[in-house]
C-alpha cells in the first residue's frame, strides 16, 4: 500500500482476501501509514505490517525478500503517481519498492490519484511500461474524487471487489464449487486405552486442511470433520467439526454425507478400536494390559454404498504395490476416485508440506502429480475431481 486516501479501501480488500481463503501480508510506505494505521492491516490481515527496512530487531532474512518468497501475488492498491514511477524505472528506496523489486511473480496494480496526475504525459508513459512488462492495471476509474473540494474525474481506485476480481483471475482461482457443498474429513483419529492413553497414527491434518480449504476457495460450503490431533488450527473459512475416534467420525460424516455434494475422505481413519478401554488409568504394577481389539467401521465404504448423487472421494495409503492397492480399494469401496499416497517417500512423509500423490479413477489411466506443495496438490486434486460433479 502506497500513500493515497485510497488506502481506506484497501481494508476491505484485506478482508476480503482473508474471509475467500487467501494469507494477506501487507507491506506499506510511511505515507500510507499517514492514512490508515497498520495496526488495522495488522488486525484484519493477522500479519505483522511490513513497513521499516531497518527494523529495530533484524529478522534472520533480509525483510524485502520475505514477502517475494512468500507470496503467490503481489498487490499495490493504492499506486500513487510517485510509487508506479519508481516501479516503472527499477527504483528501490524503501521496503515496499525494494520487495516490489524483488518479487517475480505476478504483479497487480491499481492505480490512484488525483485526474490531473492521472493525465500526467510520465505517469502514462510509466503505466504503459509497466503493462509491457507484464503487470496487470486495475483501473482507475471515473468519478467523484475522496476530498471534498476536488473535481471529479478519472483517478479513482477501482473498488475493491474489482480488484478481488483480478487477483482470483491471475491466479487463476475458479468458482466451481460454487453452490457445491463438500464435505472433508483430516487428521487421526484416537482410539482409547483407558481415561489417559490412546492408539493413533502419525498423521498431520495437513493435507486434509489443504483440501478443505481449497474447496472453500473455489466456492464450496465446506464441512471439515477433523481428527484431534491434526496439527495447527483448521483453515478459517470452513465449518470445522472435531471428532477424537474412528466411531465418532463415522457419525459425524454420516450426518452431513447426505446433503452433500462431495466426500473427500483424507483422514487416516483408526482400522482398529480397543472393545474394552479401562475405565481408569491402568497401572503398570497390574503387568501388560489385556488389550481386546476388533474391526472398525469402513467410513469410505459405507459411502461408497450409500451414496445416491454425491461424488466421493478416498485416500489410499500403500507402502507397497501402490497401484494395485488403489486399484482395488477403487473397486471395492465404489469410490469415484483414490487418490495413492505413499508416506514412505521422503518427500510425501507423514506431517510433510510436501507430497507425490497419484489419482486413481476408473475413467482414465492414472495422473500422476508432480513433488508440490499440499497446497497446490489439493488444487490440482479439484481440477480433476470437478468432472464427477458435473450434472
Ligand atoms: N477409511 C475409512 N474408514 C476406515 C479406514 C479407512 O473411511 N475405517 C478410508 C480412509 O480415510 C481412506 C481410505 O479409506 O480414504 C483408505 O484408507 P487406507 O488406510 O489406505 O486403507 P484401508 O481401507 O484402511 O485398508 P488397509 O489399511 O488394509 O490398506
Amino acid at each position: 500500500m502506497t500513500g493515497g486516501i485510497a488506502v481506506y479501501k484497501s481494508c476491505y480488500l484485506v478482508r476480503e482476501i482473508r474471509r475467500q481463503g487467501g494469507d494477506v501480508c501487507v507491506v506499506m510506505t510511511d505515507s500510507a501509514s499517514e492514512f490508515v494505521s497498520p495496526l488495522t492491516f495488522a488486525t484484519l490481515s493477522g500479519n505483522p505490517v511490513l513497513q521499516d527496512m531497518f527494523p529495530e530487531s533484524p529478522p534472520e532474512n533480509p525483510i524485502h525478500l520475505q514477502p517475494s518468497d512468500w507470496g503467490d501475488i503481489l498487490v499495490i492498491a493504492p499506486a500513487t503517481a510517485n510509487f508506479i514511477g519508481k516501479l516503472a524505472n527499477g527504483i528501490a528506496d524503501d521496503l515496499a519498492s525494494s520487495v516490489c523489486i524483488s518479487f517475480s511473480g505476478k504483479v497487480i496494480v491499481a492505480p490512484a490519484m488525483n485526474p490531473r496526475m492521472w493525465d500526467n504525459p510520465a505517469v502514462k508513459d510509466n503505466i504503459s511500461i509497466l503493462r509491457k512488462r507484464g503487470f496487470e492495471v486495475v483501473g482507475p476509474e471515473s468519478g467523484e474524487m475522496a476530498g471534498v473540494n476536488e473535481n471529479a474525474g478519472e483517478g479513482r481506485m477501482s473498488e475493491p471487489d474489482k480488484i478481488l476480481r483480478q487477483i482470483r483471475e491471475s491466479l487463476a482461482v475458479t468458482d466451481d464449487l460454487s453452490g457445491k457443498s463438500v464435505v472433508v474429513t483430516s487428521g487421526p483419529t484416537r482410539e482409547p486405552i483407558d481415561p489417559v492413553r490412546f492408539v493413533s497414527n502419525r498423521s498431520s491434518g495437513k493435507m486434509g486442511d489443504a483440501i478443505a480449504k481449497q474447496a472453500a476457495l473455489r466456492g464450496a460450503n465446506v464441512t471439515l470433520i477433523r481428527g484431534r490431533g491434526a496439527e495447527g488450527e483448521p483453515p478459517a473459512e470452513v465449518k470445522t467439526f472435531v471428532v477424537e475416534t474412528a466411531a465418532e467420525m463415522s457419525s459425524a460424516v454420516k450426518e452431513h454425507f447426505t446433503s452433500c455434494n462431495l466426500l473427500v475422505m483424507t483422514a487416516a481413519v483408526s482400522d482398529w478400536s480397543i472393545t474394552n478401554p479401562a475405565k481408569s488409568k491402568l497401572k503398570k504394577h497390574v503387568g501388560e494390559p489385556d488389550i481386546q481389539w476388533k474391526q472398525t467401521e469402513d467410513i469410505l465404504a459405507w459411502a461408497g454404498q450409500n451414496r445416491t448423487a454425491q461424488a466421493v472421494v478416498g485416500f489410499a495409503l500403500e507402502t507397497s504395490n501402490h497401484l494395485e492397492g488403489a486399484q482395488k480399494k477403487l473397486k471395492e469401496k465404489n469410490v469415484d476416485m483414490i487418490v495413492l499416497n505413499d508416506p514412505t517417500q521422503s518427500h510425501s512423509s507423514f506431517g510433510g508440506d510436501s507430497t507425490k500423490l497419484t489419482l486413481v479413477a476408473n475413467d482414465k489411466a492414472p495422473v500422476e502429480l508432480p513433488v508440490c506443495t499440499k497446497k497446490e496438490a489439493a488444487n490440482k486434486l479439484f481440477d480433476n475431481i470437478s468432472r464427477f460433479l458435473q450434472g
